[in-house]
C-alpha cells in the first residue's frame, strides 16, 4: 500500500499554514462547506474495494478483454480525463498507437471529425464494444458519439453493439437507454461530481480494460484518504497552502511542468480539476501546463524572463520505470561523457536545472514548488487523490464552492440555440 513517502512536496518558500487554509481543511473534513454532500469521493476507495459492484466491474473488464479488440470510451470532462490520465501514463497516448494489450481503448471526447474518422479507420471491421460514460446522461458530445458509434456497429456487424453505460442510477437519457436496451450499467454515485470521479467506475472500468491493476490503485487512493482525513500534516494541505500564498501574492497563473509526454493527460486532468472547481466568483488562478523538456524550448523563455509577478510553477516529476541507456558510439558528437548513463538521468537533470533556473536566477524569479512521485501507476493515483483533497481545501479558503460548475451552462445554451434556431441566444 502506498504511503506519503511515495509523494514528496517541496517549495522554495515553505511557510506556516495560513488560517484560511486551516479553516478550509476543517470545512472539508467536517462537511460544513458549500455542497458538502458532494464529498463522496473522500472515503470511496476502501469500501468500494470490497463491494459487489467492484467485483462485477473486474469481471466485466476481463470479459471485454477476452471478447473485443477495441473499447470505444465515450465521455467528456470528468467522465474521461482521469481514466485517460492513468492509461496514458502507463502506456503512452491511448489514442495514438495500436497498443500492446489485447483491447485497445479509444477515447471519443471531442467534436473532431478527423479524430472520429481515425478511430473508425483503426477499428475497421474488428469487434468493438462501447463504454458510454455520462453522469447526467444529457451531455451533447457523448450523446452524439454514442449515436454515431452505435449505428456504425449496426452497419458493420449487422447487430446492436454491446454497450456498457456508466451513468446515474435513475436519471438521464443514458439511464433510460440502458433500461430500454438492457445494457449492463455501473453507477456514478450521487455524491461524487465528474471531476472527482476517476476512482469510481467512471475511471476504473476503462483503466481495468487497459490491463492496469485497479486493486493497487484503489489501495493507494485509500491510503491517501486515510492520511488526509486523519491529519492536517499532509501534502494536500501543504500544496493548497503554498498555492494560496502565491495567489495572495498576486499570481494569476499556475503553471504545471510535467517531466514526460505520457503525463500530458494527467496535466489536462489537473487543469480541469482546478479550472472547474476554483474558477468562479471572479476568483482562481489559471491552471496551465507544459511538458518538459520539450516546452523548455518554447514556453521556457517566457517562464524565465517573461512578465513577472503573475505566475507560479508547480513541477511534477513521476519517476521513470523504463531504463534507456546511451550506448558507446564512434560518433564524434562530444557526448561520450553520457555513454552508459540513462535517459531518465538526463530528463531529471532537465527538471532539476529548470526548477533552479526558474526559481532562483534573474530578477524576481517565479515562486516554484515541486512534487516528486515514485514510479508505479499506483503512486500516480495516490498523487491524483492528494490533488483531489488539495483542491476543495483551497476553494473553501477562497469561499468558493469546489463542487459546482454553473459557468459551463452559458455556452451550452448558445450551442443549442445555434443548432436549434440557427442563431445565438442573447
Ligand atoms: O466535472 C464535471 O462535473 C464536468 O466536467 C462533467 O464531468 C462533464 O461536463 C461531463 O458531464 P456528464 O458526465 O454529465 O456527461
Amino acid at each position: 500500500m502506498s504511503t506519503a513517502s511515495t509523494l514528496k512536496f517541496y517549495a522554495t518558500d515553505k511557510t506556516e499554514i495560513a488560517p484560511a487554509i486551516k479553516a478550509g481543511y476543517e470545512t472539508l473534513v467536517n462537511g460544513t462547506g458549500a455542497d458538502a454532500h458532494m464529498r463522496g469521493w473522500m472515503n470511496w476507495a476502501a469500501p468500494y474495494l470490497k463491494s459487489e459492484e467492484y467485483a462485477r466491474l473486474k469481471k466485466t473488464a476481463d470479459y471485454i478483454i477476452k471478447n473485443f479488440k477495441h473499447a470505444i470510451v465515450i465521455g467528456i470532462g470528468g467522465s474521461y480525463l482521469g481514466a485517460k490520465a492513468i492509461i496514458d501514463a502507463e502506456h503512452g497516448d491511448a489514442n495514438a498507437f495500436d497498443l500492446p494489450w489485447k483491447t485497445n481503448v479509444h477515447f471519443v471526447a471531442s467534436l473532431s471529425s478527423k479524430e472520429w474518422n481515425n478511430i473508425e479507420h483503426i477499428i475497421g471491421s474488428d469487434s468493438f464494444c462501447i463504454i458510454y460514460i455520462s453522469k447526467s446522461g444529457t451531455t451533447l458530445e457523448p450523446g452524439l458519439a454514442l449515436r454515431y458509434f452505435y449505428e456504425l456497429h449496426k452497419n458493420l456487424h449487422d447487430k446492436e453493439p454491446t454497450v456498457y453505460a456508466i451513468t446515474d442510477k435513475c436519471k438521464g437519457t443514458g439511464r433510460a437507454l440502458a433500461d430500454e436496451h438492457g445494457w449492463e450499467t455501473f453507477i456514478i454515485p450521487d455524491n461524487v461530481g465528474g471531476r472527482y470521479s476517476v476512482f469510481t467506475p467512471v475511471g476504473l472500468l476503462p483503466i481495468a480494460i487497459a490491463g492496469i491493476d485497479t486493486d493497487l490503485i484503489l489501495n493507494a487512493v485509500a491510503a491517501a484518504d486515510e492520511l488526509c482525513s486523519s491529519t492536517i500534516d499532509n501534502p494536500a494541505v501543504d500544496y493548497a497552502n503554498w498555492r494560496f500564498e502565491q495567489y495572495q501574492n498576486g499570481c494569476v497563473v499556475e503553471m504545471m511542468p510535467v517531466n514526460n509526454p505520457e503525463l500530458r493527460s494527467f496535466a489536462e486532468w489537473w487543469k480541469q480539476l482546478y479550472g472547474e472547481s476554483e474558477g468562479k466568483d471572479f476568483e482562481g488562478m489559471v491552471p496551465h501546463s507544459a511538458v518538459f523538456s520539450m516546452d523548455l524550448h518554447s514556453l521556457g523563455q517566457y517562464l524565465q524572463e517573461g512578465l513577472r509577478g503573475i505566475m507560479c510553477e508547480t513541477f511534477f516529476t513521476w519517476e521513470d520505470s523504463i531504463k534507456v541507456t546511451f550506448p558507446e558510439s564512434d560518433l564524434k558528437d562530444g557526448l561520450d561523457y553520457l555513454s552508459g548513463r540513462t535517459l531518465s538521468e538526463v530528463n531529471n537533470a532537465a527538471m532539476e536545472g529548470s526548477y533552479f533556473a526558474h526559481s532562483s536566477i534573474g530578477d524576481d524569479p517565479n515562486a516554484c514548488s515541486k512534487f516528486i512521485c515514485s514510479k508505479g501507476i499506483e503512486n500516480l493515483a495516490y498523487a491524483m487523490q492528494i490533488f483531489e483533497w488539495a483542491c476543495p481545501i483551497g476553494c473553501y479558503a477562497l469561499d468558493v464552492n469546489p463542487f459546482n460548475q454553473p459557468g459551463v451552462e452559458a455556452y451550452k445554451k448558445q450551442v443549442k440555440a445555434i443548432l436549434n434556431e440557427g442563431k445565438l441566444n442573447s
